[in-house]
């Protein structure tokens, strides 16, 4: 049979098609099965501290991923800029990651020491006062807005089930940290940390 024939039926081409990208697709997948791990491991990535997983629950809630990646592609105009690319460890507890594409702001990724805290809580306040040209909202509330840690435990509890690795004494123990803080110290905290587990390229 010559393949000119197979292409003039349309049933036959498609059942063939199919069989010949299932065998591709299982050369890809199977070897998959059996890594214990396909993210190759990054020393200084730890789980968030209660207050930075509040901030970044707050960060979500708010919308910030609506103007804000946090993603650093390795490419050299992303790396002179925004320091070095992201990798994927780094992601690691996030859940969900907010990788994200849209770039009406800067990428978040390596915000983490970059500023003082001082300059963030001035910045959400009014982004404005320290850069004019800026097209970012104000977010005053956040500081005005006692933080709700009512669902800490529940949060880090789920978190466990997907893969994070909280023990019971951090769980119990998470409420600590929290008391008497506000939605801007969570999120600062939140952002201070983005990115500080990787400092060479
Ligand atoms: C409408 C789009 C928009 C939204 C929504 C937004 N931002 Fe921004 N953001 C910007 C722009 C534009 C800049 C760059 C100008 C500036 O620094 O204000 C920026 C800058 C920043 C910077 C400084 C980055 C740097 O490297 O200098 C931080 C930190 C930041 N945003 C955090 C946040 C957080 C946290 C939120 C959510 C509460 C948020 N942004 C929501 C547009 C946005």
């Amino acid at each position: 049979m010559k393949h000119s024939d197979i292409e003039k039926k349309g049933l036959l081409m498609a059942i063939l098609v199919i069989i010949v990208i299932s065998i591709g697709g299982l050369v890809e997948i199977t070897p998959l099965f059996f890594l214990k791990s396909t993210i190759p491991p990054l020393e200084n990535v730890r789980p968030y501290t209660p207050l930075e997983l509040e901030g970044r629950d707050i960060y979500i809630k708010e919308g910030c991923y609506n103007c804000h990646s946090q993603m650093i592609r390795p490419f050299r105009a992303e790396t002179l800029r925004y320091g070095p690319y992201s990798k994927p460890a780094e992601s690691r507890y996030d859940h969900p990651f907010q990788w994200g594409s849209k770039r009406t702001g800067p990428d978040l990724a390596r915000i983490g020491g970059k500023y003082p805290d001082s300059w963030h809580v001035q910045h959400m306040k009014d982004p404005r006062s320290l850069v004019p040209e800026s097209i970012m909202p104000n977010y005053p509330w956040l500081e005005k807005t006692a933080l709700d840690y009512s669902k800490i435990e529940t949060k880090m509890r789920a978190l466990r089930m997907v893969g994070v690795p909280y023990t019971d004494e951090e769980i119990a123990e998470a409420r600590k940290g929290l008391v008497g803080k506000t939605e801007l110290d969570a999120m600062i905290a939140y952002l201070q940390m983005l990115g500080t587990a990787v400092t060479e390229d």
